[in-house]
This record gives C-alpha cells, structure tokens and sequence, in this order.
C-alpha cells in the first residue's frame, strides 16, 4: 500500500518561549521539522506538512529543505485532529497515512519501518516513561491493543499514574482516517480537537489499533527549552555512537558534536569540543585535535589538525599538518604535506604539495605552487575595493617575511621575495624581487641629539 506521511507542525509552540515557529527550533544543527522530514524522506516520497502558526517563514524553509514536500494550512490552530483535517482533502482510501509530529524529531526509520510491518488497520507507537507527565496515557485492554488516550488535562489521579504514553506517531489507513476525523469532538479541558480520541473511536467500532513499543530516547517530544535539550544530549549521544562504531577514538563521547555526516578511514581520533558540520570524510589515521570545527571538509591520510582550527568548505591532503589556530575558508585546497601553521587564513586558495605557510599570513585568491614557502606576515592583497584578483605563485619559490603581494601578480618558480616587500608587479621565475625603502644610518644620531 502506498504510504502518505503528514508531519503536523502547525502548532505555536508558546512554551516554547520563541519568536521562531516551534518546529523551526535547532536541534543538532538543523531544525526539528528538518530531522522529521529527512527521515520521513527515507520510507515515503508522498509528504504534506500542516503549518499555520508562521506559515510564511515555514513553508520557505520546508521548500529549502525539498521543494516536492506538500504544505496544508491550519490557520486556526484547533488541535491535532483539527491539523490533520486540514489534509483530509488529500488522504486517498487506498493509502496508509503515517502521522508524524513536528516536534517530535528523532524517530528512525528503522522504527517506522517496523510501524509499516504491521498487519493492523491502526497501529500506535507507544513508549513507557517513569515520568509521563504531559504525554497522553494510553489505556490497553492488557494485550497491546489500544483503547483510549486521555490527554493529561483531561486525565484523573489514577489515569495519570499510567506509565504507557502516546508518542504522536501512529500508521492508520486512508478509509478509516477520513470519516473518524469527522467524528472528533472538542469537549475536554483545552477545547481542542485532539487526534488522541480517534482511538476511542475506532476501538469502540471494534477496530483492533496495536500498540507497538519505541525505545523513549527516539520518540521523546520537544515543548520547551528544557525538553529540547534533553534532545540535544541524546542526539550527541546517538552520533557519537555511530562514530565509535566507525572505529573512530573518542578521548570524550560527551563533547563531540556532529551536526552533519562524517565518513571516516580506520585509527582516526577526535579530541574534545570538536564540532563536525556538514559532510565530513576523514581519510585513514587522521587526528584532530582539541576545539576543532570542520564543516563540510575532506582530510587526507595521517594529517593532523591542530587546536582551535576552524575549516570550512575546504580539502586537505595527506600528511598535512594544520593549525594551532588555522581559519580555512571555503575553496582552499591544500595538497599533501602541506603545512599551515598559526593564524593563517586562506580561502579559494590552492596550496600545493609540500607547501608551507608556518605563521600568520592571508592568502586569498592565490595558486601556491610544490614546495612553496610563504613567510609570516604575507598577505595576497586581493581585492580593490571593487573586485577580487588573482596571486600566482610558482612551486619552490620563498616569500620573505611580511611581504604584500598586490593582485592580480605572479611570481615565477624557484623566485625570491625579500621580506617587507610590496609586490606590484610580476616576478620572473628564478628572480629576486625587493620592494622596499632602503635602510639608511645616520652615525651618531642619536648622540648628537641629546
Ligand atoms: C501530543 C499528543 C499526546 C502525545 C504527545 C507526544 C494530542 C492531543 N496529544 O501532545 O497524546 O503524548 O503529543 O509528543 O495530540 N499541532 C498542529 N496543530 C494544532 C496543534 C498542534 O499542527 O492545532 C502540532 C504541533 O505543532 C506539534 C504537534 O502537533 O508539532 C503536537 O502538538 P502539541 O501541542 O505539542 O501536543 P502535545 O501537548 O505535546
Ligand atoms: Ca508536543
């Protein structure tokens, strides 16, 4: 059967405390309704998402995220039966509808999979909490099969000690979805239609609606701040778990966050409060270093990425040392052995094999070539104000210290820079350029002064 997944998302979020919609809130880097829609992605490509509160700002996100993923409006947030009726125009009989909540972002596909290997009309994803305060309380009849949900509000002293809960998420067909949306009533302590009473509904029909069990840390909800950290702990959790099993040494599991997917070779380790963004691979026996962020990087064997290093949009071959303290923005290549030493910073720049930038330096728009030795204190003066140009240097050519290359220029191979240079015009392979005022002594100077 096919399967129609709707994500519920238009609800306000006030405990929330936020001028964002609540399913826009950040959650391992990306947005709640981001972690929902990927992994809905993963077992259907039919997906309507009901928005309302904010709608605007949310449905430009939601088409960043994919532009084929439907929206619906709810432009009175009425409840969750209420959101879901927005779609009904959309539920076809011969489809199964997988509802999923915006705020409820961890779930795996692995366990709604094996939500769609049920053989029920309905099937529920429950989960036991010690503490079920503010969950819906499912009342079984003992067998797993589902009852009823009492909301919380709505719930008496002995209802609420029920330990079983509703997480949100639930599989139910087309043909029997539509009419009991009809059904639902607002008569309870919010005045709100709530999707919860479905089941009642149906069981009173005789409708057998299976309750299968999730693990908590997967299904567990975000309404405020408090909640949404909990989720925090349990993503770094969940990534540095996947980390380990690829074989990577974690000095600390607690402080390594990934915001993004890393791929990694054999024997490589990551130090503490190291952040990786993006799509990250690491060849074999890559090390990085304490207080880290790589976003959307490759690094080569064996390189070794110092302290406090920030790359970004940017490849490293292998052997490479770089860092203590290395900004590599977007567009640098830097081929194997290469060095970058300390507050460097480089972006669209290509450093060749065996090149070396040990200290300070801007390189920006430039081609280093092999074996190049760039001295502390260079810049590439790349831009006019107006445009950006181009610094071309052969291989196995020296930068002397504190030298200003004015671009566009190129400075052949095997040529020399003397240090405090100010380079406008090209440089001849071989040649030694000096752009800078002669020193002069004045003997006595001083002496004669006084
Ligand atoms: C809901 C369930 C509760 C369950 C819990 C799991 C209901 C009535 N209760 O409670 O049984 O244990 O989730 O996390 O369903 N939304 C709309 N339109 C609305 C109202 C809500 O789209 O009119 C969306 C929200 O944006 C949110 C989701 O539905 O993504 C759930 O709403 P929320 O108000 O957070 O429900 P809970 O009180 O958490
Ligand atoms: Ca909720």
């Amino acid at each position: 059967m096919n399967i129609h997944t709707i994500i519920l998302a238009a609800g306000k979020g006030t405990r929330m405390n936020t001028n964002l919609p609540k399913v826009m809130q950040p959650l391992g880097g990306q947005t709640l309704i981001s972690h929902v829609i990927q992994t809905a992605k993963e077992s259907s490509e039919n997906i309507t998402v009901i928005v309302g509160h904010q709608k605007n700002i949310l449905k430009t996100h939601i088409a960043n995220i994919d532009p084929n993923i439907k929206t619906a409006d709810q432009d009175d947030q009425l409840g969750t039966a209420h959101a879901v009726k927005m779609a009904s125009h959309l539920i076809k009989d011969d489809e199964k509808i997988l509802i999923l909540y915006g705020d409820v972002p961890l779930i795996s596909s692995k366990t709604i999979e094996g939500l769609m290997n049920s053989e029920h009309e309905c099937t529920l994803l429950t989960m036991q909490l010690n503490d079920p305060t503010g969950y819906g309380r499912v009342i079984t009849n003992g067998q797993n099969l589902a009852l009823k949900i009492i909301e919380q509000k709505d719930a008496s002293d002995d209802e609420l000690k029920i330990e079983e809960v509703f997480t949100g998420i639930l599989l139910i067909d087309g043909s029997l979805l539509r009419p009991a949306l009809e059904e639902i009533k607002n008569q309870n302590s919010a005045n709100e239609y709530y999707l919860t009473d479905l089941v009642e509904i149906l069981s009173g029909k005789g409708v057998k609606i299976k309750c299968i069990h999730a693990n908590p840390a997967e299904v567990l909800g975000a309404n405020n701040k408090h909640e949404l950290h909990e989720l925090e702990l349990i993503l770094r959790k969940m990534s540095a778990k996947k980390l380990l099993e690829q074989g990577i040494t974690l000095i600390d599991k607690t402080r390594v966050d990934v915001r993004g997917k890393v791929v990694a070779g054999k024997d490589c380790s990551i130090d503490v409060n190291v952040i990786l963004e993006g799509d990250v691979t690491l060849g074999n026996n890559v090390t990085i270093k304490s207080n880290v962020v790589l976003q959307d990087v490759l690094i080569g064997d064996n390189s070794i990425i110092e302290s406090f290093s920030h790359l970004s949009s940017a490849s490293v071959g292998s052997n490479c040392n770089i860092g203590p303290y290395a900004r590599i923005r977007e567009g640098t290549e830097i081929g194997d052995n290469a060095k970058i030493g300390n507050f460097v910073e480089t972006k669209k720049t290509k450093l060749g094999d065996g090149a070396k930038a040990n200290h300070l330096a801007y390189l920006g728009d430039a081609n280093i070539g092999d074996k190049t030795n760039v001295g502390a204190g260079t810049i590439t003066c790349n831009y006019d104000g107006i445009n950006k140009h181009k610094t071309s240097i052969g291989e196995d050519s020296f930068i002397g210290t504190n030298s200003s290359l004015v671009a566009p220029v190129n400075i052949g191979k095997g040529a020399y820079v003397g240090a405090g240079s100010v380079i406008t015009k090209d440089v001849p392979d071989n040649a030694l350029a000096v752009g800078r005022g002669k020193q002069v002594i004045k003997e006595d100077w001083a002496k004669n002064k006084k």
